[in-house]
């Protein structure tokens, strides 16, 4: 019991308190989104977005972007969000990670290096999965170089990346705390983190991005992104399913990225306008 207890103090994705969003709607007096909510209850992605705010399936039905629902209607309501620029923008998020993972492999095929890549909270780890298949496209692939390392507090997220990635010996999968620093595999050369920063504080992102710089080698690189406020995809994630993020603009993203001991910050907008996508580097010398 003490575990499960640990373990919920420390999930920072689950932002929903109410017992019940429709009896939530009708005490605040917004029983006019009712038929809203049940309505949306058809499409897969909502009603994961209601039942589990800031899932890992939530961020992963996004990222696979293939629509699922009941009755037709659901299909047609998921196709529809799937299709939103907050959905899109978060899509490409998880591209700009898959990017940087396949850089980082391909050079490392061709350097005739180990390459050492982190995905955390990794989630069902498409990125890991996805970045490998990129890298690979063509060329047999350098299993023998890479270790694609994927750490979640949740065990059923690593069982379901587990399955992802098959029976390739080059992925590992480990349960570990991404706010505490000795949880991380050492000597990293590439650490990419999306969909978590979103739910945390100041405080709690600088530590968990200090622990990101520890974990990596000097000179390493840390792929991670921000949101920005999109306004209809914030009014239905806080009504409907009481997802509430912490949106940062890039500069917020530098600032945060600047304290946490990282240099060399790159920050720059997708093409919605709404993530901040971020690279920044391990200087040499830092403890
Ligand atoms: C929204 S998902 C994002 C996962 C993935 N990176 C993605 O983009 O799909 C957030 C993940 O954070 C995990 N999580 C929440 N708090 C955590 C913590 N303190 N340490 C490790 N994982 C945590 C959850 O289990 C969940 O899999």
């Amino acid at each position: 019991m003490t575990t499960i207890a640990w373990r919920t103090s420390r999930r920072k994705n689950f932002t929903r308190t109410s017992a019940s969003i429709p009896r939530r709607l009708v005490r605040e007096g917004k029983w006019y989104l009712l038929p809203a909510y049940a309505l949306a209850r058809t499409s897969d992605l909502a009603r994961e977005g209601m039942e589990n705010s800031g899932s890992f399936r939530f961020a992963d039905h996004i990222y696979r972007a293939k629509p699922g629902g009941r009755y037709g209607i659901g299909w047609l309501l998921d196709a529809l969000f799937l299709a939103l620029p907050a959905s899109r923008s978060m899509r490409e998020r998880h591209l700009h990670s898959r990017l940087h993972i396949a850089t980082a492999l391909r050079r490392g095929d061709v350097q005739g290096e180990s390459v050492r890549v982190l995905s955390v909270p990794c989630g069902i780890a498409r990125d890991l999965v996805g970045g490998a298949n990129d890298a690979g496209l063509g060329t047999p692939w350098p299993v023998a170089h890479a270790r694609l390392i994927g750490m979640d507090l949740d065990p059923e997220a690593l069982a379901l990346s587990r399955s992802l990635a098959g029976r390739d010996g080059t992925f590992e999968f480990i349960e570990g705390d991404a706010l505490d620093a000795s949880s991380y595999p050492r000597e990293l050369d590439l650490v990419v983190s999306t969909g978590f920063g979103e739910f945390l504080d100041d405080d709690d992102l600088t530590r968990f991005y200090a622990a990101c710089l520890s974990a990596l080698k000097p000179g390493g690189r840390f792929v991670t992104s921000g949101m920005s406020r999109s306004k209809l995809a914030d009014r239905l994630l806080r009504e409907l399913a009481e997802l509430h993020t912490r949106y940062r603009d890039a500069e917020a993203l530098r600032a945060a990225l600047g304290k946490a001991g990282f240099t060399d910050i790159v920050v720059h907008s997708d093409r919605y306008g709404l993530q901040s996508l971020a690279t920044a580097v391990r200087p040499a010398g830092t403890p």
